[in-house]
């Protein structure tokens, strides 16, 4: 990467002259899939993957922060060169993986954003509790394999499986940057009759503490390192020293070893840097700016105060605040997120999985910046419109569900719109 980088820190100079808006080297052309068999969606009515083109106005999307270092820019560049380049056995690949780069997922409307794809997640539940079959290498289905005789199925002991939408990934260094101690002050704040709230606290492989859990959408990591060490092993296969262990085919470690007598950690240091991919990568996340809002109109601002006004911001928090950072672009600003980060007994709507510090009931309050380049909403992408999701609110969202269908024609518009603009 080295001769790489001398040229990529000269156009970063400039960036930061002001001369051009930063341009992430675009990737690399698509490739053949690596991989064998995909196994037939579980037929529960959702579209398949395949990402729609991107949205109107999706300029700005997957944009750095203003104000980067010349290192933290060219950093990132390399971090998004690794996200965005498809693995191959040679490079990590698998055995068992769900994708073969990270925007193969992450790709709308930009890199770095959500995607159609989903990933199912499976566990056995007996008596109300969660069992995530760890020993039958739950609760992730890997659904896709280098080797076809490492196929990995859904264990037949599991009587519960969801689907999880792929997230979008701007802003992400922002949400990591609010100070757990904001999180935990909304938790105790008091709030409208019915709406509780509480944050997640789990244990950050990457700092070996307790923290607390703000990605993914039951609030299970508290970390970008720790989740991208995370999806470098689950959904690519790529081991890394935060997660060194090759995963074996429904928890199958013979049948592996048979196929993969060499399991070396996939993960490699760039010699320029002296930083891991994982590391790398993380500074490509840290640094993606937030989604840019739309433009406001007059019926948008009514919509706002709808929103506050039946209580869809008691969880959906409009902003919150990072604490002081190491690094300036993220030190001390507001984040216009609409989530308190926070889980919530979602009642019907949940997905019957518990992870990290998240039961079957409980969900993240999904952030709704970027919601106007979504075609598919809620963690199993069941619903296609906003005006569905809402209706699909269920648990300590009933109140505010019901006051939705009780808006007049007028109010519920001004709020449609005002959503459409985040
Ligand atoms: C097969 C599709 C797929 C691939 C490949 C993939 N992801 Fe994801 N990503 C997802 C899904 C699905 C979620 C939501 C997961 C959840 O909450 O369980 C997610 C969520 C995330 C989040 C949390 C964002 C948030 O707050 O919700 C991060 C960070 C992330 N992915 C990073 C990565 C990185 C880094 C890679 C490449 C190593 C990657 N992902 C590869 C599907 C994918
Ligand atoms: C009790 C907290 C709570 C309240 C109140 C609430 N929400 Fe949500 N909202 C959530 C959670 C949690 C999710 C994610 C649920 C899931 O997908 O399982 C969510 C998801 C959404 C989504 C889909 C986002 C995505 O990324 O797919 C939209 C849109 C949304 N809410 C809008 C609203 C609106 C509008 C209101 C007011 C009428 C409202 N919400 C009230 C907690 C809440």
């Amino acid at each position: 990467m080295k001769k790489i980088r001398s040229l990529v820190i000269l156009a970063a100079t400039s960036v930061l002259a002001g001369q051009v808006a930063l341009a992430l080297p675009p990737p690399p052309p698509a490739q053949p899939p690596a991989a064998g068999p995909v196994p037939p969606p579980q037929a529960q009515g959702i579209p398949p993957a395949g990402n729609p083109p991107p949205a109107p106005g999706a300029q700005g999307f997957g944009a750095p922060l203003p104000g980067l270092t010349v290192t933290q820019t060219v950093d990132a560049m390399d971090g998004n060169s690794l996200f965005t380049t498809p693995r191959t056995p040679a490079t990590g690949l698998g055995p068992i993986f769900n994708d073969v780069s990270c925007a193969a997922c992450h790709s709308t409307p930009s890199i770095g954003g959500w995607g159609r794809t989903t990933t199912t997640r499976f566990g056995q539940t007996v008596a109300g509790i969660f069992n995530p079959l760890t020993s039958l290498d739950g609760s992730l289905l890997h659904a896709r394999t280098t080797i076809p005789a490492l196929q990995e199925v859904i264990p037949a002991q599991a009587n519960v499986a969801a689907r999880r939408l792929t997230t979008p990934l701007y802003g992400a260094g922002l949400v990591e940057a609010i100070p757990d101690a904001a999180i935990e002050a909304l938790a105790a704040a008091k709030k409208p009759a019915g709406i509780a709230g509480r944050a997640a606290l789990v244990l950050d492989v990457a700092s070996n503490t307790t923290r607390v859990g703000r990605f993914g959408w039951k609030a299970q990591q508290a970390t970008i390192l720790s989740f991208t060490g995370d999806a470098f092993d689950n959904e690519i296969g790529v081991t890394n020293a935060l997660f060194p262990t090759k995963h074996a085919p429904d928890g199958n470690t013979a049948l592996l070893n048979a196929f993969l007598p060499n399991q070396a950690i996939n993960d490699k240091t760039d010699p320029a840097t002296g930083l891991s991919g994982i590391q790398l990568t993380t500074a490509y996340l840290e640094v993606l700016a937030p989604p840019p809002p739309g433009p406001a109109t007059a019926l948008s601002a009514q919509g706002a105060r709808v929103f506050a006004a039946i209580n869809c911001a008691a969880c959906h928090v409009p902003s919150q605040q990072t604490g002081s950072s190491t690094i300036a672009a993220l030190s001390n600003k507001t984040v216009n997120l609409y989530s308190d980060l926070l889980l919530h007994d979602m009642g019907a709507l949940a997905d019957g999985i518990a992870q990290g510090n998240a039961g079957t009931q409980e969900m993240r309050t999904a952030p709704l910046w970027g919601l106007r380049t979504r075609n598919l909403l809620l963690h199993d992408g069941r619903a296609a419109t906003v005006d569905q999701a809402i209706l699909d609110h269920a648990g300590e969202a009933a109140g505010s569900r019901t006051a939705y269908t009780q808006l007049s024609a007028g109010d519920r518009q001004a709020l449609l719109e005002f959503l459409g603009t985040l």
